[in-house]
């Protein structure tokens, strides 16, 4: 159906408007209002625009030099966060995604405990330990590996009914680990998980992190965005006691792809833990003021201009229209959970926290049932199947996952304030059409 092979000589000018035609046409519209799929949805016509120009100005955000505006712009845009976010916030970097900024703060956090280890590497070094929720995204695990201190030094906490990390598990994970030798040196903590939406008590978590003097990281690339509604702001509480943070406009707040932000405290770590001092782009005797260069402070050397799409948008709405973008979002979450429990043909997983609504489709002869874990092996096998159907069908996407006991489940997220209560409507109609139609 799609002609992918590349040949020596190229195509001509009509066979390339069909091939960009077909590429428009076999991809899948994430712009739309029923794609529901993921924790990026939605097109913003100010964000488009925005991305648009810097790939038009194909700018690279190392040096002041070749990028004034947007070294500029990031500047601004990252005190305003540190700002929100408190008063001994002091510098940030846009990263490449939030994994790739779960990563960096793992970095920091080693840089934090060892200076040394910059130079040295780790091999003289004692097993370090970092801990982080089981239900936290897989990212931490991930650079675990890559940086060398190895996934199964990755404690996963145990979270409650609504899957939240339980402060005394992660007490007692970090004594058990000081016992056998190991060297606690980070927790991560999550506002907003990837599939529940849950909210890590942090106010407790960074009682626990003084005490044992690590460094505390939050992932909030999910629910960071919150921090631009004052009717949900309350959420984020005890962020400011962290060391750093990660917020991804790309997700709640519909910034194009990709646009995640990494803030920290300290004001000098970045640069400590990551400069290198090349001497052809950062020269000590340059015609201006070197710190206006923010190059030397990342581990990337050249870097796409994520700032501006954020920022244009910023601009047009003020953070009054990002707030009632939130606020849409979290009211639209609160009806499908309403509608969820209302409904005998759903079922909910657990109370909603944020935007996430985890539910089970139940055919009718589960319906009704007292405990549908029970009849975990056919639940687990109804989700897969009403999306195969969901997607041949086309109108709605939507995601379903297994979580610790949990079999397969819809995870209902929205990112896209367009979304309103009459397309909730449609979308449990329709997930109710197709079980029906496959169920009997
Ligand atoms: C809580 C959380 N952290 C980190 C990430 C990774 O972010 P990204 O997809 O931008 O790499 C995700 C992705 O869904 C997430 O849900």
């Amino acid at each position: 159906m799609f002609d992918f092979p590349v040949e020596q000589n190229g195509v001509t000018q009509e066979k390339l408007l069909t091939l960009i035609k077909n590429t428009i046409k076999f991809s899948v519209k994430t712009g739309h209002r029923y794609f529901v799929n993921q924790l990026f949805s939605g097109l913003d016509p100010y964000g488009l625009a925005g991305q648009w120009l810097t790939d038009a100005l194909n700018a690279s955000v190392y040096t002041y030099e070749v990028a004034p505006i947007f070294t500029l712009m990031e500047s601004a845009v990252i005190t305003e966060m540190c700002r929100m976010i408190g008063p001994e916030w002091n510098d940030g970097i846009f990263c490449p995604g939030g994994s790739m900024a779960n990563g960096i703060a793992i970095h920091l956090a080693r840089f934090n405990y060892n200076k040394s280890i910059k130079k040295t590497g780790m091999f003289q070094h004692s097993r370090l330990m970092l801990f982080t929720s089981e239900e936290a995204h897989y990212s931490t695990q991930k650079f675990a590996s890559f940086i060398g201190i190895g996934e199964d030094n990755v404690i996963l906490i145990e979270t409650d009914e609504v899957g939240r990390m339980l402060p005394n598990r992660l007490e007692e994970g970090i004594q058990e680990q000081l016992d056998f030798g190991g060297v606690p040196i980070l927790v991560v903590a999550t506002l907003g998980t990837t599939v529940r939406g849950a909210f890590d008590p942090l106010n407790e978590i960074a009682e626990i992190c003084v005490k044992y003097r690590l460094w505390l990281h939050v992932d909030a690339a999910w629910g960071g965005g919150i921090i631009f509604s004052q009717r949900h702001r309350s959420k984020l509480n005890g962020i400011e006691r962290a060391n750093s943070a990660v917020i991804n406009p790309h997700k709640l707040l519909a910034v194009p792809q990709q646009c995640s932000i990494l803030l920290v405290k300290d004001k000098n770590i970045l640069h400590a833990c990551h400069s290198k001092g090349a001497e052809y782009l950062f020269q000590k005797d340059k015609y201006y003021d070197q710190s206006y260069d923010p190059g030397d402070k990342y581990l990337q050397c050249g870097r796409k201009c994520d700032v501006f799409k954020f920022w244009l948008m910023w601009k047009a709405k003020g953070s009054s229209g990002f707030a009632k973008h939130v606020d849409a979002l979290m009211d639209a979450a609160e009806y499908f959970e309403e509608q969820v429990l209302a409904r005998p043909e759903f079922r909910l997983v657990s109370k909603r926290q944020y935007i996430n609504v985890c539910f089970w489709y139940l055919p009718r002869y589960l319906r009704g049932k007292k405990d549908v874990l029970e009849h975990s092996i056919q639940l687990h096998k109804v989700a897969a199947q009403i999306k195969g159907a969901m997607v041949k069908h086309g109108a709605i996407m939507l995601g379903y996952q297994p979580l610790k006991q949990f079999p397969n489940f819809f995870r209902f997220v929205a990112q896209n304030s367009a979304l309103g209560r009459k397309d909730v409507d449609f979308i449990l109609d329709h997930i109710a059409d197709l079980g029906r139609a496959i169920y009997k």
